[in-house]
């Protein structure tokens, strides 16, 4: 371990204030090294306090920085701002990062959405992207993104009691408004997904709803901030042990049952194209059959879902 992870694991620990000599003793090394470190670990941002008996960590279950997720720390790369977390993560997957990297930022300066949007990026919201490597065909890429907005709807509901539905095909909204949005990216290498890049954004603490009125955050929903941390880490643990034993049939089974769109009139709208009708059942892909007026059906695999 290096030493500024023993100081953070020592400083973390402890309730109280940690003197000099105690960490010098237990890191084998001078005052004055332990200082020099600390003094690099305050600049990096980990809000450690000095004070004339020693060091205190101050605890804040919102902070997202690297050294906070415990035995993730590795593969946890935090940035105060960035363009996308989109970007970071794709050329980190691209240079061959282990499976389940996660990037996450303090905020976004062009965070984006489905179909070209900007999705809005303010502080106290939380944005992030995990590299995925699974070994699916690649026909079920889109249950992966399902997956990832039902274990967050599962998560909203059994630790907030925010009950979330998912608008095809994976929008989480709470009473029709939007409270998180999944946005993939993935790499293709012969017949095989080389990586899969999953970017979620979810209004926390911030507050979406100022400048887009069919958006809602936890907070406006709870009556008061989230901690962060926590949620992300939950999330993370969900998402995980569901990648690792991937099986698409129950992605299509838990979407069904959380879904709003199955049974209402729909428009859907591709970049090229409109399709409107009523939404039936989705696919084996999770594709959404629609049945137009005249009785066919067609399966739209990819678009702006509307409910009439
Ligand atoms: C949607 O349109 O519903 C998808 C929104 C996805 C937003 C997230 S925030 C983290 C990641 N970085 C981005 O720029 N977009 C995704």
């Amino acid at each position: 371990m290096k030493p500024k992870e023993k100081i953070f694991q020592v400083l973390n620990k402890s309730d109280d204030v940690v003197s000099g000599e105690t960490m010098s003793a237990e890191l084998g090394v001078s005052r004055v090294s332990i200082w020099k470190h600390i003094k690099g670990m305050v600049a990096s941002g980990i809000p450690i306090v000095s004070t004339p008996k020693g060091y205190r960590l101050n605890r804040d279950p919102d902070r997202l920085m690297p050294l906070e997720f415990g035995s993730r720390r590795d593969r946890i790369h935090y940035f105060q701002e960035t363009t996308s977390t989109m970007d970071e993560a794709a050329a980190l997957a691209r240079k061959g990062c282990p499976e389940f990297t996660v990037v996450v930022a303090q905020r976004q300066t062009r965070g984006r959405g489905r179909m070209m949007r900007t999705w809005l990026s303010a502080d106290g919201g939380l944005y992030f992207n995990v590299v995925l490597r699974p070994e699916i065909p690649i026909v079920l890429a889109g249950l992966v993104n399902m997956a990832a907005a039902i274990d967050m709807a599962h998560l909203l509901e059994s630790s907030y009691k925010i009950e979330a539905r998912l608008k095809w095909p994976n929008d989480l909204l709470v009473n029709g408004k939007k409270i998180c949005g999944v946005l993939s990216q993935a790499e293709i290498e012969g017949a095989q997904i080389a990586y899969m890049n999953i970017g979620i954004g979810l209004n926390v603490n911030n507050s979406p709803e100022i400048e887009e009125p069919v958006a809602i955050s936890m907070k406006a929903l709870l009556g008061e901030p989230m901690p962060r941390r926590e949620l992300l880490e939950a999330f993370l643990n969900l998402f995980e042990k569901r990648m690792t034993d991937f099986n698409s049939f129950a992605v299509i089974d838990q979407w069904r049952l959380r879904n709003v769109t199955l049974g209402q009139s729909v428009r859907i709208v591709t970049i090229k194209d409109e399709v409107e009708g009523t939404a039936i059942d989705i696919d084996d892909h999770g594709g959404l059959i629609v049945e137009l007026d005249d009785g066919t059906r067609r399966i739209v695999t990819y678009g702006d879902c509307f409910h009439n």
